[in-house]
This record gives C-alpha cells, sequence and structure tokens, in this order.
C-alpha cells in the first residue's frame, strides 16, 4: 500500500525552491507517496527516478500520444523513436545550432533592451513569454503576417493538452491545433519549393537524407518543436531570472562574469524546478523502491524532489554555481530533450540581454512573485508572476 501524502503541488509559494525542499524532505520517510492532486504516486529519490526514466521499456511515454500528438517523437518508444531521434539530431547538430545561435542574439537584444526605460515590470507576462515564439518565428523563416496567431494557437492547445478532460478548453484546443498544423503544412510545401538557409529548411534537409519526408511527417515535427519548446523555455528563463534574484551574491557574480551564465542556467534548473517531474505509464507489473507498481498504472518522476535529494545534492538548499550541472531537468535516456541545444543557447542569450539591459535588476519589495506547479500535464511549470525593479 502507497502512503499518502497533502499535496505540495496544489499550493502557491513565495520562494522557487519550496516544492523540491517539501518533496524531497518526505522523500526522506517514504520514497514513493501517493499524491491526490497529481492523481499518481510520486517517485521521490534521485536514484529511482533516475532508473524508471532510463528504463522506457516499463516506463513508457505513449501516453503522451493519447491527444493530438499520436505521431510525436515523444510520444514513441523502440526503434520507430530510434528513427526519428537520428533525424532530429541531424538538425539539432552543434553545427546546424551555431547558426541559430548567431539569429537567437539579436532576438534576445529586442526583446529586453526596452525594460532599459521601464522602472518596474512584471518580467515573465510582459517580457519573457513573447520571447521564444519570436524566436521559433525567425528560425523557422515564418512571415511577420502571421502575428499574434502564432503564441495565441500555442497557447490554445497547450492549456488543452494541460488539462484533456476539461471540454471547456478541449474545442478551441482542438481548433487550434487543426489550424497550426494547416498552416504549418503550406509553410512545409512552400519551403520545399524555395528552399532558404533557415531552420524549417534544416529540417526538411534531415528528413530528405534519412528518407523520412513527407509533408505531414515534417508537420508533425515543426508543431511538436512549437510546443515541446514554448512553455518550456519560458518557465527554464523564468526560473533562472527568479533564482538570482532570490540568490543575491550569485547574480552578482554572474553580472561580473558573463562565463557562469551556463553555470548560473543549470543551477537554476536543479533549484528552482522549472520541470517538477515526469509522468510514466507502467506497462508491466514491477516493484520500484520496494514499491509495487501496476501494469497499466501512471507514476510521476518526482524531478523536483530527486534535485534536493541529499545523496547527490550535498547542501541541496543551497543555490551554487559550481555544481556542475548534473540535473534532469531535460530528462534523461532515450527522450532526454532533443531540442537542449537550442533551448541553452535561448536563455543564455535572454539573460545575457536582459542583465545588459537592466544592470539593477531587482526583486520588486512591495509585490509578491508568485511560483505554482499545479498545471498536471505540463512538462514545465513553475514561475506565475515575477514582479521587478529594474
Ligand atoms: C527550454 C527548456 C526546455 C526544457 C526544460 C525541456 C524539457 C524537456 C524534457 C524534460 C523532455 C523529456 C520529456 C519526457 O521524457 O517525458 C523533453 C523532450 C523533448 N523536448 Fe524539450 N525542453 C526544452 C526546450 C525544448 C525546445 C526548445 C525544443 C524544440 C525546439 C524541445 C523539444 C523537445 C522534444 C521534441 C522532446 C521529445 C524528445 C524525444 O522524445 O526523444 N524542447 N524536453
Amino acid at each position: 500500500m502507497i502512503p499518502a501524502a497533502e499535496s505540495a503541488f496544489a499550493q502557491r509559494s513565495s520562494s522557487p525552491a519550496a516544492l523540491g525542499r517539501n518533496l524531497a524532505a518526505l522523500g526522506q520517510h517514504e520514497p514513493i507517496v501517493f499524491d491526490e492532486f497529481m492523481n499518481a504516486p510520486l517517485v521521490l529519490r534521485h536514484r529511482d527516478v533516475s532508473a524508471a526514466l532510463r528504463d522506457t521499456a516499463t516506463f513508457s511515454t505513449r501516453f503522451y500520444g493519447m491527444g493530438p500528438m499520436s505521431a510525436a517523437m515523444i510520444a514513441l518508444d523502440g526503434p520507430a523513436h530510434h528513427g526519428l531521434r537520428r533525424v532530429h539530431n541531424r538538425f539539432f547538430s552543434a553545427a546546424a545550432s551555431a547558426k541559430y545561435a548567431q539569429a537567437v542574439v539579436p532576438i534576445a537584444r529586442r526583446t529586453f533592451a526596452p525594460l532599459a526605460a521601464k522602472t518596474e515590470v512584471e518580467l515573465v507576462e510582459e517580457s519573457i513569454a513573447r520571447y521564444p515564439m519570436e524566436v521559433f518565428l525567425t528560425l523557422l523563416g515564418i512571415p511577420d503576417e502571421l502575428g499574434d496567431q502564432g503564441l495565441a494557437w500555442v497557447r490554445a492547445i497547450i492549456t488543452w493538452l494541460g488539462s484533456p478532460m476539461d471540454e471547456s478548453v478541449a474545442a478551441a484546443g482542438q481548433q487550434a491545433y487543426a489550424q497550426l498544423s494547416a498552416y504549418t503544412s503550406t509553410l512545409v510545401q512552400q519551403e520545399r519549393r524555395d528552399r532558404g538557409d533557415n531552420m524549417l529548411g534544416e529540417i526538411i534537409r534531415a528528413f530528405e537524407a534519412e528518407d523520412a519526408y513527407s509533408v505531414e511527417s515534417v508537420t508533425t515535427a515543426v508543431v511538436s518543436l512549437l510546443l515541446g519548446g514554448f512553455e518550456t523555455t519560458i518557465q527554464m528563463m523564468s526560473a533562472t531570472v527568479s533564482s538570482l534574484l532570490f540568490n543575491p551574491d550569485a547574480l552578482a557574480r554572474v553580472q561580473a562574469d558573463g562565463s557562469l551564465a551556463e553555470a548560473a542556467i543549470d543551477e537554476a534548473f536543479r533549484w528552482a524546478n522549472p520541470t517538477a517531474g515526469l509522468y510514466r505509464l507502467v506497462m508491466r507489473d514491477v516493484e520500484l523502491a520496494g514499491t509495487a507498481l501496476a501494469a497499466g498504472s501512471m507514476v510521476y518522476l518526482c524531478i523536483a524532489a530527486a534535485h534536493f535529494d541529499e545523496q547527490v545534492y550535498p547542501d541541496a538548499g543551497t543555490f551554487r554555481l559550481d555544481r556542475r550541472g548534473t540535473h534532469l531537468g531535460f530528462g534523461l535516456g532515450p527522450h532526454y530533450c532533443v531540442g537542449a541545444p537550442l533551448a541553452r543557447i535561448e536563455v543564455a542569450a535572454a539573460l545575457t540581454a536582459l542583465l545588459d539591459a537592466c544592470p539593477g535588476l531587482r526583486l520588486d519589495p512591495d509585490a509578491q512573485p508568485r511560483f505554482h506547479y499545479g498545471a498536471r500535464g505540463f512538462v514545465q511549470h513553475g514561475t506565475e508572476a515575477l514582479p521587478v525593479l529594474t
């Protein structure tokens, strides 16, 4: 019998590290507890979370395919996943990523430079949330005429995927998915006729090189990238900034030495946990951490708790710039985030641009930041509001 615990997920908190700290404390007594809000047993210790992430035959990602994403890479296992992953690795190669980096830096500057003229701002919605879509539109060569429509489609779909049982958001989400797919499919066909030197061209070339090109396969991949790389990047960026604001000594070090940005991003991934955890579908009766799990049930591999496991991260509550990035925030094993190189480029460019624009960046003492990890279906969550003085 798995013990039950009061959910730490349903509550808002005023520190980005609260969730991980509280869940790891629970993990010191029980390796697995049932969480009513997440509606699944939470696996709390680093060793068990890592083992389950690696064993995709037993702990499967197939459930992601129950919505509109049945052909998406994240929902596939074994050889089908492996083949598609090989295609993706081509357009996220080091050479391709270096090209994307050149395009991303000016977008970051454009997005964050206007903050220099403000004195107070809520960073997440007013600034960070617009950035990843801008990056995708530019990298994919999507015309300006799309305006805010792309953002609206992606948000409607993500809202639906996050709450698949909520009929009030399903119709809008399904319609947005159909519209985004139709728009992307036209774009793919145009790009194939009239090739440009952008990321969409790289994607098409990669599918062709692996003999896997079809309009549908490229469209599904592009839509998956838009869905997989949007809220995630917003939350990773928000987690990085909030971690530094809560740890002013680290912020001062990063401001004085820009080469510490990467270390700050990695430690923020651990400390503030934008990837709170990952669901898995249990494929066979199995024992994990001495607990019996039944075939067909779901588990939540709680990365936030694993990130505060003292066995792996001594002095886990302390934000440190010298831990050398061993976090699980991009996942682990076969489904390790394929977009990680682009994500790192995006967040590092954004952090540099933000700190350049706002050398006096600090929390607004008259307004509360808000953190909330309760969006059930999402991979990424955390910072709801980050009011700052610039
Ligand atoms: C910026 C922050 C990002 C974070 C924190 C993040 C996190 C993750 C995580 C945790 C997984 C594993 C999911 C699982 O095992 O269930 C994953 C997979 C994936 N991510 Fe990311 N991601 C980010 C950015 C991106 C970007 C920018 C893209 C696309 C351009 C992307 C595309 C994907 C795809 C396609 C997968 C599935 C990989 C596979 O199944 O082999 N992600 N991501």
